[in-house]
């Protein structure tokens, strides 16, 4: 496996093809070793798996937030090494961004809500370091996961609207056997905190049984979803909770279009992140 920390010596992918590239900020999880999986059997015997390791600055909105973002390079490079990993790019502090940067890319339509609105700026610091990592490594795919579903629906948007030479590959989220959804932030839940978490998951669940069985008042599907989460025993605190058409994540009067239902919800500092989907015909 080879490991390049320098953006100009990442080599050039015409010798294997497709090159499919993962991006991610470390902390490696069962999560982002799926997507690994995926890229894989996407890139066949021919093609070869690129991985990036990256905590990419411009997207942290809350500088505490990036400084305790979990750091653990060795142990992701043996991941890498056991899971078929071709090539880790994982840049060295200061090589990514120029210390005069000015140029930035803005995703105004889908980054209105959820994330984009209680964390700002963090979609432009998404969108400009994915946009960087599809030019330094002339990627021909790109694999992203469902549980970022804001994320990964505004970087589609990014390829269509810049004409971005990529495909973009979503992979459903990976769960503890609990339910709650895998993230590097995990580890910094108290047990307490560990064990409230994956009412979450259960709080979405009941709220698309209840869509199954006929209820499709966003209003109604929502207070259901809530009451789960606020009956935490350990102050879970919902940093938004809202029912989006899964197109243009816009509300809906009424769910008669897929929709999703997405969440954040903060344990102390430690901000978590879920969505389900409702599938309307
Ligand atoms: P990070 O949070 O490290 O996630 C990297 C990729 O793993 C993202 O595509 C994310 O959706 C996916 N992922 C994380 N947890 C997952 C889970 N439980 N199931 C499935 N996929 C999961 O997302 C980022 O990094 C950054 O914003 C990045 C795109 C790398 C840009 O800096």
């Amino acid at each position: 496996m080879n490991i390049i920390t320098e953006p100009t010596e990442i080599p050039h992918s015409a010798e294997r093809s497709p090159r499919v590239l993962v991006p991610t900020m470390g902390a490696l999880h069962d999560g982002h070793l799926t997507l690994v999986k995926r890229a894989r059997e996407l890139a066949g015997d021919d093609g070869e798996v690129l991985l990036t390791l990256f905590v990419n600055p411009t997207q942290f909105n809350n500088p505490s937030d990036l400084e305790n973002y979990p750091r653990t390079m060795e142990r992701d490079l043996e991941l890498c090494r056991e899971h078929g990993v071709d090539l880790v790019f994982a840049p060295k502090d200061g090589s990514m961004y120029h210390p005069d940067h000015s140029v930035n890319v803005t995703e105004d339509a889908l980054s209105s809500r959820l994330c984009g609105a209680t964390r700002p700026g963090h979609f432009a610091g998404v969108c400009t370091v994915v946009l960087k990592l599809f030019n330094l490594t002339g990627s021909d795919i790109a694999v992203f996961g469902k549980k970022d579903f804001q994320q990964l629906a505004i970087i589609r948007r990014m390829v269509r609207d810049l004409n971005v030479p990529i495909v973009i590959e979503g992979v459903d989220t990976v769960r503890e056997a609990s339910g709650l959804a895998m993230s590097s932030r995990n580890v910094r839940l108290s047990e307490a905190q560990r064990n409230d978490a994956p009412r979450i998951r259960k709080a979405l669940l009941t709220a698309q049984q209840a869509f199954h069985h006929g209820e499709t008042r966003p209003d109604q599907l929502l207070d259901m979803a809530r009451q789960t989460i606020e009956a935490s025993d350990a102050c879970a605190v919902i940093d938004y909770l809202e029912l989006l058409d899964a197109e243009n994540l816009q509300p809906l009067e009424k769910v008669t279009r897929p929709a999703i239902i997405a969440t954040a919800v903060f344990y102390g500092e430690v901000r978590l992140i879920d969505n389900i989907e409702l599938d309307a015909e």
